[in-house]
């Protein structure tokens, strides 16, 4: 169903790589609320090409642009200002990549150049996206900027990995550079921290079945689906939420305030 919650809104959204990514839901779903926006992704993700379905059907244009790289983000900003006709009223950050998890290295016997990367590619890239939008004043007043993240930055995942330091960077520059959007700039920052998800970042994760079966039984609403957090996210990029900013938002079905559910003490009480 479709409440026009975002017409006549522009925005940018990261991550679509193929229709089971949380950014593909999200893009989807704001081009039903009558957003309009530029896809984006890394030049290599776009070389397999899936990503143009995408753009067809939400009438976008895709501009390549590794996250990490300063001048490839200026592009980005400058080009999507000039295909929109004017500043930027949300964006979505849908990136994650850990080098380490990817080669099988456990998270104490790192590699840190691999770690070094993964960082730059899952935080650090927040900061940078939000840097240029910043210092080219791209941003709408009241415009949101949404990243998502997940619960291992609070606790323990034990193959989660090196990404768990990298969603607590990311959480932290959340808060941080959400201040000076907020004061500068009236721009909401936030992280959404999704229930495990089955996309190519969430599969990669070892023993991800299980991982996603336990997080489901634990949540009395069961996981939220990567259509849920689409549904959460224009939520955030709608005028309905205005004073929500600096905040981690558990999109969890509950998964992070229980303890234990009836479900998963079966299993052991046998
Ligand atoms: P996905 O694999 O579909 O999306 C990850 C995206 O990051 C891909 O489109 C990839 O091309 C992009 N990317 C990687 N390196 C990049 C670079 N250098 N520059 C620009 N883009 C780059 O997986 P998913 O699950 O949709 O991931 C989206 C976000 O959701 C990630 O931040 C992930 O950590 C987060 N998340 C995922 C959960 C899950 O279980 N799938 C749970 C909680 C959060």
């Amino acid at each position: 169903m479709s409440y026009n919650l975002l017409k006549g809104k522009k925005g940018i959204i990261f991550g679509a790589l193929d229709e089971n990514s949380i950014a593909w839901k999200t893009a989807e779903r704001v081009h039903e609320e009558g957003g309009e926006f530029v896809l984006t992704n890394a030049p290599v993700a776009l070389r397999m090409g899936q990503i143009n379905a995408l753009a067809e059907k939400t009438g976008s244009q895709i501009i390549p642009a590794d996250a990490t790289s300063m001048s490839d983000l200026e592009n980005l900003v400058e080009k999507s200002m000039e295909i929109l006709g004017g500043k930027i009223d949300f964006v979505l950050h849908s990136i994650g990549m850990s080098i380490n998890v990817r080669k099988g290295n456990a998270y104490t016997d790192q590699n840190y150049d691999w770690t070094q990367k993964g960082t730059d590619i899952s935080a650090m890239s927040f900061h940078k996206v939000m840097q240029t939008l910043y210092k080219k004043d791209a941003m709408s007043e009241w415009g949101s900027i949404v990243a998502l993240t997940y619960m291992a930055a609070q606790r323990v995942f034990p193959d989660y990995n090196d990404m768990a330091d990298n969603k607590a960077y990311l959480e932290s520059i959340a808060r941080s550079f959400g201040y000076f959007f907020g004061k500068d700039k009236k721009v909401r920052v936030n992280t959404i921290s999704q229930s495990p998800t089955p996309t190519t970042a969430g599969s990669g994760v070892k023993g991800f079945d299980g991982f996603i079966n336990y997080a489901d039984k634990m949540s009395p609403l069961g996981n939220a689906t990567a259509l849920d957090c689409a549904n959460y996210t224009v939520s955030m990029f709608s005028d309905l939420t205005k004073k929500v900013t600096l905040q981690n938002l558990f999109h969890d079905g509950g998964f992070s305030n229980v303890g234990v559910s009836n479900e998963v003490m079966e299993a052991f009480s046998k």
